[in-house]
């Protein structure tokens, strides 16, 4: 049940600490990763990735191709249901990597099928044990996110994310020429205090007030660059879903090329950042405030926006790829308190089931 929490989604959100930990929970060792019957040398023969999935799982692909890119692996990211167009040439060294919260999403499965039949290999990375990629698939990771019932992705965003930036370590040491971050120790140390970062976004957060504030605003926009511009996708997408507001997310150098036409002093941007390479995020953000939108600053202290920002929802420094996962955490609670304000109906959005079996 829901305990003491109103929504499935806000007792999900308070449950990430202890799902990170699971999703954590002994697969580092001396610096290195395994996965039970993934180990060492798993992926030897593999010299691309391809990811498929949609929504919130796409997203957090996102931080898969963008760590294994870092780590000098080929890696494209695919929308599951335009694979068949979209997707570049495979054989048996590419590995096509399913992520999929419920294993059950009719187009990520499509792609999985299309891939398998064109001679990839393939991975399921899945909340749910025993469910159809993690059977279909080669091989299954699971995310260990446990039971998530609202229909927006919350916990599984965070663990899945986790989940392929541990993938990237195994990847990087098994993928002949692939070049292991250099910085990959204070990332795993780092990602040791994830768990307790996250209680003090959630004991911290602004986010209530800042839903209020911004209650009649008409449209809501996220820009960020790099692991920032998942975050601003998955913030939108989770805005728009549970509190029917319109709302976008784009890649911070792109609001100027259209987008800005809709900037107001009614349209709030939500400028997300990490304390990686954020520039643009910054000179855009400045760009839209000059036409009268109030910015708020999401992201670490220390940061040149926090200084120019009209608000800021604050996360702990840490490590830039984790530091994107904690500014999710503040606009997940962003999207549920307007949500709550506005009187949703918060765990089942109208017109949207929690796995989507049809094509
Ligand atoms: O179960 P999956 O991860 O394959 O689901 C993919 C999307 O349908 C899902 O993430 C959807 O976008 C969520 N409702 C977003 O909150």
């Amino acid at each position: 049940g829901k305990g003491e929490y109103d929504h499935y989604m806000e007792k999900e959100i308070h449950s990430q600490p202890t799902a990170l930990s699971n999703t954590i929970e002994g697969r580092i060792e001396d610096g290195t990763v395994a996965f039970d019957d993934l180990e060492a040398g798993a992926f030897a023969d593999v010299d691309s990735v391809q990811f498929v999935a949609c929504g919130t799982s796409y997203h957090a692909a996102m931080y898969g191709g963008q760590l294994l890119r870092t780590a000098g692996i080929p890696a494209e990211v695919l929308r599951a249901s335009e694979y068949d167009t979209a997707a570049g040439p495979v054989d048996e060294n590419t590995l096509v990597v399913a992520v999929t919260q419920s294993g059950e999403t009719a187009d990520t499965l499509d792609a999985v099928r299309t891939a398998a039949g064109r001679g990839a290999r393939t991975l399921a990375v899945t909340n749910v044990v025993g469910s159809t990629a993690a059977r279909e698939a080669d091989d299954a990771i699971y995310i260990r996110a446990g039971p998530e019932v609202g229909v927006a992705a919350t916990k599984t965003y965070s663990s899945q994310a986790v989940t392929l930036a541990l993938l990237t370590q195994r990847l990087a040491d098994d993928v002949p020429d692939a070049t292991p971050a250099d910085d990959r120790e204070a990332m795993l140390n780092a990602l040791a205090d994830l768990p307790r970062h996250v209680e003090t976004v959630l004991e911290t957060s602004r986010a209530r007030a800042l839903a209020r504030e911004f209650m009649d605003s008409e449209s809501y926009f996220f820009i960020g660059n790099g692991f920032g511009h998942s975050v601003a996708l998955e913030g939108a997408l989770k805005f728009k879903e549970i509190t029917y507001e319109h709302a976008e997310g784009f890649a911070s150098g792109q609001l100027k090329h259209g987008p800005l036409a809709l900037v107001t002093s009614a349209s709030p941007i939500f400028a997300v950042y990490t304390g990686g390479d954020d520039e643009k995020t910054k000179t855009n953000a400045i760009e839209a405030q000059s036409r009268g939108a109030p910015i708020v600053a999401v992201g670490p202290d220390d940061h040149p926006l926090v200084d120019v920002a009209d608000a800021h929802l604050w996360v702990p420094e840490t490590h830039p790829v984790w530091a994107g996962l904690l500014a999710n955490v503040q606009l997940q609670l962003l999207s549920y308190y307007a949500a709550k304000l506005l009187d949703r109906p918060i765990d089942k959005p109208r017109n949207l089931a929690k796995s989507v079996t049809v094509e």
